[in-house]
């Protein structure tokens, strides 16, 4: 079989480079927050005391606010089956969208304490607590905002969870 090497004229596009960027507001510490951020940060502190973490001793609380006002908050429980375990975000967002199911969330605050070390940077939710929170921000329509503190130090302000998961996973086949 003769073979022929050709050359493709067909003309497609170029390559298309996307450029993705997002903005998030820093505070030195909670002292400079907004009130309302303020206790709802402080809240999470609080919820910390209900952590179950002894194989990490790092314990993370989290406050849900909702937007008729109510605050629910979670904390992380672990498990001697490691992935058994739940983070803080999650216990409190579940919580709260289980007890509250039409009512859209307003705000989550996350902070943690660790007995080995000190949390002297804001605690930043892990891939798994993103994809679960950007779904609520699709299921209610709205941006979620995120106010991410630790033990001592600064505090970051997100205006939605969707800016820290670019392309989170959507299929709109499995919404039908
Ligand atoms: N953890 C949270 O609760 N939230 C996060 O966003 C990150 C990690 C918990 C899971 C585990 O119990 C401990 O922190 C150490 O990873």
């Amino acid at each position: 079989m003769k073979t022929t090497k050709r050359t493709c004229l067909i003309k497609t596009d170029p390559m298309k480079q996307v450029n993705y960027s997002f903005e998030y507001e820093v505070y030195d510490s909670e002292m400079e927050l907004q009130a309302p951020d303020r206790d709802l940060l402080r809240q999470a502190m609080q919820a910390v005391a209900g952590s179950y973490a002894p194989y990490s001793r790092y314990h993370v609380g989290a406050a849900v606010k909702l937007v008729n006002g109510r605050v629910i908050t979670g904390s992380n429980q672990e498990n001697m089956s490691f992935p058994a375990g739940l983070c803080a975000e999650r216990v409190a967002v579940f919580a709260a969208v289980s007890a509250y199911p039409e009512t859209p969330v307003e705000a989550i605050a996350i902070t943690a304490v660790s007995d080995v070390f000190e949390v002297s940077e804001p605690v930043s939710p892990c891939g798994v607590c993103r994809q679960a929170i950007v779904e609520y921000e699709m299921k209610f329509g709205n941006k979620i905002r995120l106010i991410l503190g630790g033990q001592t130090g600064r505090v970051f302000v997100f205006n939605g969870m969707s800016s820290l998961l670019p392309l989170a996973f959507r299929e709109k086949g499995l919404a039908k």
